[in-house]
């Protein structure tokens, strides 16, 4: 299998599954528990249908957003996610300059293998950066004002990890970041051996962001739950997230919102952004979808802020199935990971290519040449038995 073989999604799965070791493939493909929630994230797209209209005169569809104060050429962006260098040795860098190629927004975690600085000079376009909220104080300064300074446009503070979520996969394979030698893990490099070579041979695996400020991470090898766990600080609740958010002073997010009573407090707390998101499903399993939740959180207050349906995005119906809901936008991880993995740059560019590609046609399937012409007057949703 190749990339030009890649038409969707899965493909790029399959592609990715070959490329990567074991341990690193099931980091991104895992979730919480019984992943039911991640399950659910897609199935949700499926349990609607979309209403099209026709003769509207649909030669040159307009795709382009707005959401938190940033342009977008498509109505769809690279959630930020960690450890990219991982997945690919291009890391990071491909996926800001496949983002730029297709004119969207990319975001880069404080987890991130590339420095938000190196990250800024290759791409000028909209960047959001994630931050965790660490127990060290000054860390958090630190990364706070690295991204103001290299010019990041939105700052997306992560709200959905407060402890590790329960990731067997992970627990079953030893994952750490970095990578740990055991017989296992030894065994699953050698039977990919280009991963392999590109790990090691070029640059040395590096959390920028992080150096000295924690080993863990990059210098001693630990799990993601377990990171979450002792390192993020779990006493941080609204008057932290209001400083941080009054201390940015610009476009900010609250990342892994699930109830309205949240949404309200972040219009509250002079949020301009939601992520309605529970972190790939990697974190409580049995939560919601984001897609599920959509309506009543668009209904109590998309007129005050930006909502982003993020997870579980597949295909572009899904995308205007969420914009017909009334989000601004979507956003996703695995929906360009697998892309990274299995090709680098040329990868994502083509994951989010397909996805342009899809929406252009699924707009025009539904009569709308712009975005907003989509409602929920487009859509029903299937009855469920009580
Ligand atoms: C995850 C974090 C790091 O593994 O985003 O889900």
């Amino acid at each position: 299998m190749c990339l030009d073989a890649c038409h969707n999604f899965l493909d790029f799965r399959k592609l990715a599954k070959s490329r990567l070791p074991a341990p690193i493939f099931h980091y991104i493909d895992g979730a919480a528990d019984e992943e039911q929630t991640y399950r659910r994230y897609t199935e949700a797209y499926g349990d609607c249908d979309l209403v099209p209209n026709v003769l509207a005169g649909v030669e040159s569809v307009d795709m382009s957003v707005e959401v938190m104060g940033q342009k977008l050429d498509m109505p769809v962006y690279c959630a930020p996610t960690a450890l990219q260098r991982l997945f690919h040795w291009q890391g990071e860098r491909a996926v800001a300059k496949a983002a730029s190629t297709h004119g969207t927004m990319f975001g880069v975690s404080s987890l991130a293998t590339v420095t938000v600085e190196e990250i800024a000079k290759l791409a000028p376009g909209p960047k959001m950066f994630q931050f965790y909220f660490h127990k060290d104080r000054g860390l958090n300064d630190a990364l706070l004002e690295r991204a103001k300074a290299a010019g990041f446009n939105v700052m997306a503070l992560t709200v959905d990890t407060i402890t590790g979520g329960n990731r067997e996969r992970d627990l079953r394979t030893g994952f750490t970041s970095p990578p740990k030698l055991t017989p296992a893990s030894v065994m699953s490099f050698a039977l990919h051996p280009m991963w392999a070579w590109n790990f090691y041979t070029k640059e040395k695996f590096d959390m920028p962001h992080l150096s000295g400020h924690v080993d863990q991470g990059t210098n001693l090898a630990v799990s993601v739950g377990n990171y979450f766990s002792t390192m993020l600080d779990q006493s941080m609740n609204w008057k932290d997230a209001e400083a941080l958010c009054a201390k940015w002073g610009g476009q900010f997010a609250l990342k892994g919102i699930m109830s309205v009573e949240d949404a309200k407090r972040a219009v509250d707390i002079g949020c301009t952004g939601i992520m309605v998101s529970n972190h790939g499903g990697r974190q409580l399993d049995g939560s919601r979808s984001p897609f599920d939740q959509l309506a009543e959180i668009v209904d109590a207050v998309g007129d005050k802020l930006d909502v982003v349906c993020e997870g579980g995005i597949q295909r572009g119906t899904h995308i205007l199935k969420a914009l017909s809901v009334g989000a601004k936008a979507c956003s996703g991880g695995r929906l360009y990971l697998y892309a990274l993995a299995a090709a680098g740059e040329a990868g994502v560019a083509k994951a989010l290519g397909n996805l342009k590609i899809e929406i252009e046609r699924d707009m025009k399937l539904m009569g709308v040449t712009k975005l907003d012409q989509l409602s929920r007057d487009n859509i029903r949703f299937h009855s469920r038995a009580a």
